[in-house]
């Protein structure tokens, strides 16, 4: 899917809301010596964005946009312009990309979304899995459209629900395979 980057590192905005631990695990897989990508961007809707420490922990530019101002596509596209961005990795980001804003980056957008999709879009993931009895659930990590959690999907990881799960619980199971799982799918759309 990425044509070829040569000896290149894909350089990646990651988009946060909140924590950012797969945001932490993105930068962890960014630092090993063979590390495909390098992380060059962090942005944020949520000024108080626990991730957004890491920005300052490991020295990453970060930019906090206001999504319900005006012109804020247009002002996150230039900065990924600015910076060159390859590659978009939505990780616990919790706003919606709209249609224009998908076509008009032209690199690679990706989502990790809780849950084996195309079960469980949107919120409460684990809860919903709970509830409909399900034996698995998962993560997974597709690409972006503009049709919610539906873009092709590029790699999945199960988790069994035991009957002692929580939507707590299981969100902390999943959430561990998370972190392993993103930077599984970027060599995987690098080396496909
Ligand atoms: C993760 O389960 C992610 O898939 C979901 O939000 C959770 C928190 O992620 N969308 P993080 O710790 O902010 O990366």
């Amino acid at each position: 899917m990425v044509q070829s980057i040569g000896s290149k590192k894909l350089k990646v905005a990651v988009f946060i809301s909140g924590k950012g631990s797969n945001l932490k695990s993105l930068i962890k897989f960014s630092k090993l010596k063979k590390s495909p990508i390098m992380i060059n961007l962090i942005i944020s809707n949520n000024p108080k964005s626990k991730g957004l420490n890491y920005a300052n922990k490991f020295q990453i530019k970060k930019k906090i946009f206001n999504f319900d101002k005006k012109f804020y596509e247009k002002k996150i596209l230039y900065e990924l312009k600015k910076n060159n961005v390859d590659l978009i990795c939505l990780a616990g980001f919790m706003k919606i990309l709209s249609k224009n804003f998908i076509k008009k980056f032209k690199g690679i957008i990706l989502n990790i979304h809780p849950s084996l999709l195309p079960k469980f879009k949107g919120l409460n993931t684990h809860a919903k899995a709970i509830k409909n009895k399900e034996k698995y659930s998962g993560c997974t990590v597709h690409m972006v459209t503009s049709k919610l959690d539906s873009g092709k999907i590029i790699i999945q990881k199960k988790v069994t629900i035991n009957k002692q799960d929580t939507p707590k619980t299981l969100a902390k199971k999943v959430l561990a395979e998370e972190h392993k799982l993103y930077p599984k799918a970027i060599l995987k759309i690098i080396n496909p």
